[in-house]
C-alpha cells in the first residue's frame, strides 16, 4: 500500500460570502483566534504525517504564499529583540515540500484538483477545505489515514448534519457500518432539499486515489455549473474500495459566518490565556 505523502489544500476560491473582508485577502487567511484557517489545515495534514503540500491558488492568494515563507524583517527584528519565534514556528516547509499551482478560473472543486494532477503524480493524496475546521484527538486527517491503513481505496470524511443543511453540501447514500467505517453507495452533491440520500455530509476532508484525475479530466459540470469533485468520485464507487469515516471530533463550517464566529468562542475557549475572560464576555450578552 503506497502511504498518504502529498496533500493538496484547494484555495482558489473567491470568498465572496465573507466580503468586504476577503476584498484583499484570501479567506484561508481568516483567523480563528491566533491562527489563520489554512495553518489548521497544514498542521491536520503534518500530524497525519503527510509532508509534500500542494495549494491550488488564484489571483489575489498571495498571503497564503508569503504566510508559509520567510519573513526576513520580522524574524531578523525579533532575533535582534531577544524575543523567541515560536509563534510562526508551524509557518515553515522544508525546502521543496512545498508547491503552488494556479487555478486560472474558478469553475468548481473537481477542476482545482485536477489542475494538482501533475505535482500529486500517480499516487494516492489527501484534499483539505480549509474552511471547514476539523478539531479532534488525534486530529481529522490522522484518523482518516489510520482507517485508511484498513481499508485502502478511497475515504471521505462523514459528519451528521441537520436534514435542512443537507442541500449545502457533498452527501454520502451509505451502505454498511463497521464502528467508523460506513460503506459509500453513492455520492451526490448538493441534493435539493428533502432528496438526500442521507444526513451524512462530507466535511471537505478526502482520501483518494489517483485514478480520480482521469475521472476529472473528462467530467462534466454539475452542481451550481461547476466541475464537482464529488461526481467524480461517484463515479469511482464500485471500481475501488470507497469508504466514509464518521469523525467524532468537532467542526466548524467556517464558510459561514455562524460558523466562523463559532469557532473562534469554541478556540478561545481552549486557549487558556484568555479563556477566563471570553467565557464571562459571553456570559454578559
Ligand atoms: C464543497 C464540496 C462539498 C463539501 C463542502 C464542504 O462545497 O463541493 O461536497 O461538502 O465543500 O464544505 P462548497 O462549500 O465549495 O460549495
Amino acid at each position: 500500500m503506497k502511504p498518504i505523502r502529498k496533500a493538496v489544500f484547494p484555495v482558489g476560491g473567491l470568498g465572496t460570502r465573507f466580503l468586504p473582508a476577503t476584498k484583499a485577502i484570501p479567506k484561508e487567511m481568516l483567523p480563528v483566534v491566533d491562527k489563520p484557517l489554512i495553518q489548521y489545515a497544514v498542521e491536520e495534514a503534518r500530524e497525519a504525517g503527510i509532508e509534500e503540500m500542494i495549494f491550488v491558488t488564484g489571483r489575489g492568494k498571495s498571503a497564503i504564499e508569503d504566510h508559509f515563507d520567510i519573513a526576513y524583517e520580522l524574524e531578523t527584528t525579533m532575533a535582534d529583540r531577544g524575543k523567541a519565534n515560536d509563534a510562526i514556528a508551524g509557518t515553515r516547509f522544508r525546502p521543496g515540500d512545498v508547491a503552488y499551482v494556479r487555478q486560472q478560473e474558478p469553475i468548481g472543486l473537481g477542476h482545482a484538483v485536477w489542475c494538482a494532477r501533475h505535482i500529486v503524480g500517480d499516487e494516492p493524496f489527501a484534499i483539505f477545505l480549509a474552511d471547514e475546521l476539523m478539531i479532534g484527538e488525534p486530529g481529522c486527517m490522522k484518523q482518516m489515514v489510520d482507517a485508511y491503513h484498513q481499508t485502502e481505496g478511497n475515504i471521505v470524511c462523514g459528519y451528521e448534519v441537520p436534514a435542512d443543511q443537507t442541500h449545502n453540501y457533498g452527501i454520502v447514500d451509505p451502505g454498511e457500518e463497521n464502528g467508523p467505517l460506513v460503506e459509500v453507495k453513492g455520492l451526490v452533491e448538493k441534493p435539493a432539499q428533502g432528496s438526500a440520500p442521507s444526513n451524512l455530509m462530507i466535511p471537505g476532508r478526502y482520501i483518494l486515489q489517483p485514478e480520480v484525475m482521469r475521472v476529472l479530466e473528462d467530467q462534466e459540470r454539475g452542481a451550481g455549473n461547476e466541475i464537482q469533485l464529488t461526481d467524480a468520485m461517484a463515479q469511482m464507487i464500485g471500481d475501488q474500495p470507497f469508504h466514509a469515516y464518521r469523525f467524532g471530533g468537532r467542526r466548524f463550517d467556517c464558510g459561514s459566518k455562524s460558523g466562523f464566529i463559532n469557532a473562534n468562542i469554541a478556540l478561545a475557549l481552549d486557549h487558556d490565556d484568555i479563556a477566563d475572560d471570553v467565557r464571562a464576555f459571553v456570559a454578559t450578552l
